[in-house]
């Protein structure tokens, strides 16, 4: 039987979530200038569905599949908190003590057979406290800011990244075209290029990337920024490893010989740092709270039940932390929600990676 957005009441409420923001998405674009310039797209207007049709033209449609960050494997663990994040937010999980986490990794895009690659974003997902009331969900990423900073730009970026037919990369002019659109874009690059990418999953920092409120017991809301910084050593990006799964093969390989731990970092805005803008990092010199240990100590493949079924919407937040006013967020809210409902009426193939038998 297919999973259901209907198996639990938390993915129900994350999903009506979900349709609370495509209603804020769809009233924000219908009053701007927004269009949708590519190929597809819903007349001219840019909605969560005109996304679903940008990824399925870019990628092609795999059934059952995350429209975006199709090829992952789902992960279990808990996070330790040390407290020291509780004067800046009341959230429960800051306090001292332990949550439990479900998790994926991932790497992006809409093939779930793609072949890992090394300088491929790596994704990790996670969800404090599932199943649960006052869930905490982020998406990250292991780049140091993310390559647009608004809805429109995510859209333009995707269509311009569609591989040609006759070279399998994309059109270098529409890329041009697109960077020439965005500098905004062109500025991340640079940023991202000087930060090279470790050798895998394991030893990744992964960032949350927008910015969202911390609010105390007193009521003062402070934007923050989180991370998570590998314990584990670090060791420089292969060029490409052998098999196609090779990079989810050694974080698998890796967590079953040892858990995996990184520690979770809050940055604290100052007054002059924009929280509305993923593109742009924050100064170095900014606050850096250590919050805790996230613990990852189980792998297995996507199936039925685990973290394949949950929607890893970032405004699934808990009392205590707020959205910023970021606009990618209400955008990635409504299309995940969007992907999440069109994933879960498909019959699923078969995951590219078994944990259960590691492929090389
Ligand atoms: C407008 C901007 C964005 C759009 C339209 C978008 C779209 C999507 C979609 C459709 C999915 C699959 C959702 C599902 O079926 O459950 C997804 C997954 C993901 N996205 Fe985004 N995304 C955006 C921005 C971001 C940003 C800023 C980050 C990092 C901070 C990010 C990180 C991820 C990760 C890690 C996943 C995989 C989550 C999982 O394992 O379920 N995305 N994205």
């Amino acid at each position: 039987m297919p999973p259901s957005w209907a198996d639990s009441a938390i993915d129900r409420r994350s999903v009506l979530l979900g349709a609370a923001a495509i209603g804020g998405f769809l009233a924000l674009h219908l009053g701007s200038v927004a269009y949708a310039r590519g190929p597809v797209g819903s007349g001219g207007r840019l909605t969560p569905q005109s996304f679903i049709d940008a990824f399925q033209h870019v990628n092609g449609v795999h059934r059952g599949f995350r429209r975006n960050h199709a090829k992952g494997v789902s992960v279990t663990g808990y996070f330790e908190s040390n407290g020291n994040g509780a004067d800046l937010s009341r959230a429960a999980v800051l306090r001292p003590g332990r949550t439990k986490l479900v998790g994926r990794f991932s790497l992006p895009g809409g093939n779930p057979t793609v072949a890992d690659t090394a300088g491929a974003n790596r994704g990790l997902a996670l969800a404090f406290g599932y199943p649960g009331s006052g869930q905490w969900r982020t998406a990250m990423l292991n780049i140091p800011v993310f390559t647009v900073n608004s809805p429109q730009g995510f859209y333009d970026q995707l269509l311009a990244s569609k591989p040609a037919a006759d070279t399998g990369k994309p059109d270098p002019d529409a890329m041009t075209q697109f960077l020439a659109a965005h500098p905004e874009a062109a500025r991340a690059r640079d940023v991202i290029k000087a930060q090279p990418p470790t050798s895998g999953f394991a030893d990744s920092t992964y960032r949350g990337l927008n910015a969202f409120l911390f609010a105390d017991t007193a009521g003062n809301a402070t934007p923050v920024r989180w991370s998570l910084v590998p314990m584990q050593p670090i060791g420089t990006a292969a060029a490409s490893g052998a098999g196609p799964n090779w990079m989810f093969d050694d974080l698998i390989t890796a967590i079953r010989r040892n858990p995996l731990r990184w520690r979770l970092m809050l940055t604290v805005a100052e007054p002059q740092d924009d929280p509305n803008d993923a593109t742009v990092a924050w100064p170095p010199e900014r606050r850096v709270v250590d919050a805790g240990t996230v613990v990852l100590d189980a792998v297995e493949p996507e199936r039925r039940g685990n973290a394949r079924d949950i929607n890893f919407d970032p405004l699934v937040l808990p009392d205590g932390i707020e959205p910023s006013d970021d606009p990618l967020l209400s955008a990635r809210s409504a299309v995940y929600a969007a992907s999440f409902r069109r994933r879960a009426g498909e019959t699923s193939g078969t995951p590219a990676v078994e944990a259960g038998a590691v492929s090389r």
